[in-house]
């Protein structure tokens, strides 16, 4: 019997390397890619050119950049079975980023709160792609012609305009990009600081946030200093409005031992946070253990990460180059 190859969907999305991966960009994004890595045709980037919006030291970066890509690997992600690269690697991600920059408008760019927030932390250096870097992440995305692009909440804003811009270019010159959606997972999207849960889980403080390559008693030290929160009932249930320290740490829990609210509360009845803040450092603790040691023996092996994330970019330029070809004929360049 002949088999029918059936198209598979495609997967595609990307992390900067501007510090060390946390548990925020595990459960907002990177869980679910491994999640799905067999189901779709999957492009995973280190965005390194976005990370230059802000100021970096270039051999920190340098270092990073490979590290992330250990991390994808030992979170679950095969090179053989995603494609693997790092942003800077494909040219025509900057290609695409000038063309989409000339159908992107400011008004859009002025309202995007990345923006807003990254520019407020780093005042002495708005500088341009800091403004314009949504048109380059709308290239990353649209060049690969992706139907999902799974990011945690906070990106959803930036996947909106990407979408608002292929519609445009679409409509301007004919069907060119696929538009795609965002896919944002029902537990994690938002990932708060463990000592504020009112502050999105970022690396800007150390103290609040837990990275995947931390050793299990600084992770359980974390925990048993969330902060929780001052009602008087003490009780370990599920409100992100009322009781936003102990939702987020059953966020986390859920996330990573697939209990539900219902079940957690359960487990913890009569017991309190003083009982509830260990079992989530310890459920977190053993869960990230697997992939810090993977993690560690791949970045052991220099020559195998370089053959992949080289053999990464040879695939992703192939499709890239496919997409920029057809963009510049549509605006009118000529061919070389
Ligand atoms: P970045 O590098 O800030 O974050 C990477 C991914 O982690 C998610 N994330 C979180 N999820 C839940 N809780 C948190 N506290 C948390 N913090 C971060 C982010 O939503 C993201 O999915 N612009 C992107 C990088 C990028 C990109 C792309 C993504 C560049 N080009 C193309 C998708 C497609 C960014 O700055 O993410």
């Amino acid at each position: 019997m002949e088999e029918t190859k059936v198209q598979k969907k495609v997967m595609l999305s990307g992390i900067q390397p501007s510090g060390d991966l946390h548990i925020g960009n595990y459960l907002g994004a990177i869980k679910n890619w491994a999640e799905r890595a067999e189901q779709y045709d999957c492009y995973y980037f280190m965005a390194d050119m976005h990370t230059i919006t802000v100021r970096q030291d270039p051999a920190a970066l340098r270092r990073r950049t490979p590290t992330q890509l250990a991390q994808y690997i030992a979170c679950g992600l095969d090179p053989q079975k995603n494609t693997l690269f790092i942003q800077s690697h494909v040219p025509e991600h900057a290609q695409l980023g000038w063309v989409l920059n000339c159908y992107t408008m400011f008004g859009e760019l002025s309202r995007m709160t990345q923006f807003k927030d990254k520019s407020q932390k780093n005042a002495d250096n708005i500088n341009g792609g800091l403004f314009t870097y949504p048109a380059l992440m709308a290239a990353d995305i649209l060049l690969y012609q992706p139907d999902y692009v799974p990011v945690g909440e906070d990106q959803k804003q930036h996947c909106e305009l990407t979408r608002d811009v292929a519609i445009r270019f679409n409509n301007l010159y004919g069907e060119t990009f696929k538009v795609p959606e965002p896919f944002i997972p029902k537990v994690g999207a938002r990932v708060m600081m463990l000592n504020d849960p009112e502050k999105k889980m970022s690396k800007s403080d150390p103290n609040g946030c837990v990275f995947l390559m931390e050793k299990p008693d600084d992770i359980q030290r974390k925990f048993k200093r969330a902060v929780t929160d001052c009602d008087t009932e003490h009780c370990v249930r599920y409100d992100a409005k009322a009781k936003p320290g102990v939702s987020n740490l059953m966020d986390i829990y859920s996330a990573v031992t697939g209990k539900t609210y219902a079940e957690i509360e359960r487990e913890f009845d009569g017991l309190g946070y003083g009982a509830f803040k260990p079992a989530v450092g310890e459920a977190v603790a053993d869960y990230l253990r697997p992939i810090r040691e993977e993690t560690e023996r791949i970045l052991a092996d220099k020559a195998y990460l370089q053959s992949v994330y080289k053999d990464g970019a040879e695939r992703a330029g192939a499709i890239a180059r496919k997409t920029l070809r057809k963009v510049y004929k549509k605006v009118g360049f000529v061919e070389r």
